[in-house]
């Protein structure tokens, strides 16, 4: 791969399912247990070693995210925003990011996509340097939910559809897309959908029609969420609780992420401690560095 890859997150949306919560606050910042539901998305990118990245959200939210995150230096990266007017649907997303990706392939990450498991690092590296465009499905039991993938006898991809009334399989395409830098071009080429949106699925379409398309199958050990409903991001939340209880390590911890990367030095994590006070992440990130091995 000859251009560095950049990061999407999109973090914007009506937020209109989850009313009353997401009236006064976007719905991507809203708690996954002790942190905002952005950090996981972000973790999942810094995993991918992608140090820039942009942040498209809605105009009244632009500023809550930038007190949030700032412009990612404190974490070694480099994060810029830009604003969706409305939710004109996701592929919007290589649009408005068209002069920010300048020619780069891009991950795109939905604001509200939670992935842990087994193997995600190298499954993320492997797609990362992949020539073309990447997705990744995981079976679901409600797949009138997502974008479906219809397989054929060898398990190749035959058609993706959109929250299919009648699913053709239970095999879901999830939140996180590899593309190559063709991919605004593309979704310029996109007509909305009859619920007026710019659908990923036509992106991936024309890729699965170039015969561009790496569909990679997550295995069982992988967990994801889509925290699209009250009971989604709930049961999230009790999953990160469960996991950190269990093993005392953090989830998406992002300074951890960027300190274990090499993007930030022990002063830095230090400082980040600091700046949390006495909350029990803030703790959290001063053992880390006084528990390294000499
Ligand atoms: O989570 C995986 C699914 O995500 C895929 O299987 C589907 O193919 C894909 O369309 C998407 O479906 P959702 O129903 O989850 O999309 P939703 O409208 O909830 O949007 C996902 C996130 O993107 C959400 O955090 C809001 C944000 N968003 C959405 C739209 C339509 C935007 O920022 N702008 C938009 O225009």
């Amino acid at each position: 791969m000859s251009e560095t890859r950049k990061g999407i997150i999109l973090a914007g949306g009506a937020g209109k399912r989850m009313y009353p919560l997401t009236i006064a606050v976007s719905k991507q910042l809203l708690p996954i247990y002790d942190k905002p539901m952005i950090y996981y998305p972000l973790s999942v990118l810094m995993l991918a070693e992608i140090r820039e990245v942009l942040i498209i959200t809605t105009p009244q939210h632009l500023d809550a995210f930038k007190l949030l995150l700032g412009d990612g230096s404190q974490l070694g990266m480099k994060i810029s925003y830009a604003v969706q007017d409305e939710p004109n649907g996701l592929a919007e997303a290589f649009i408005i990011g068209e002069e920010f990706l300048n020619g780069s392939p891009v991950c795109l990450i939905l604001g509200d996509n939670i992935y842990y498991g087994h193997g995600l690092t190298k499954m993320l590296g492997e797609a990362s340097s992949e020539e073309n465009a990447s997705i990744f499905t995981l079976r679901v039991n409600d797949p009138e939910r997502y974008g479906i993938v219809e397989l054929g006898g060898n398990n190749e991809v035959l058609s993706i559809e959109e929250k299919p009334v009648s699913p053709k399989s239970n095999m879901a395409v999830t939140g996180i897309y590899f593309f190559d830098p063709r991919v605004s071009e593309v979704a310029k080429q996109v007509k909305p959908s009859k619920r007026g949106e710019l659908e990923i699925t036509d992106v991936i379409d024309f890729y699965l029609k170039d015969d561009a398309l790496k569909v990679n199958t997550m295995s069982r050990g992988m967990a994801w969420f889509d925290t699209g409903t009250h009971d989604s991001m709930l049961e999230a939340a009790e999953f990160v609780k469960a996991v950190e209880k269990r093993t005392g390590q953090r989830i998406a911890c992002v300074e951890e992420i960027a300190w274990a990367n090499g993007w930030i030095d022990d002063g830095t994590l230090l400082e980040h401690a600091a700046s949390h006070g006495r909350s029990q992440y803030g703790l959290y990130l001063e053992e880390l560095v006084s528990s390294q091995p000499n």
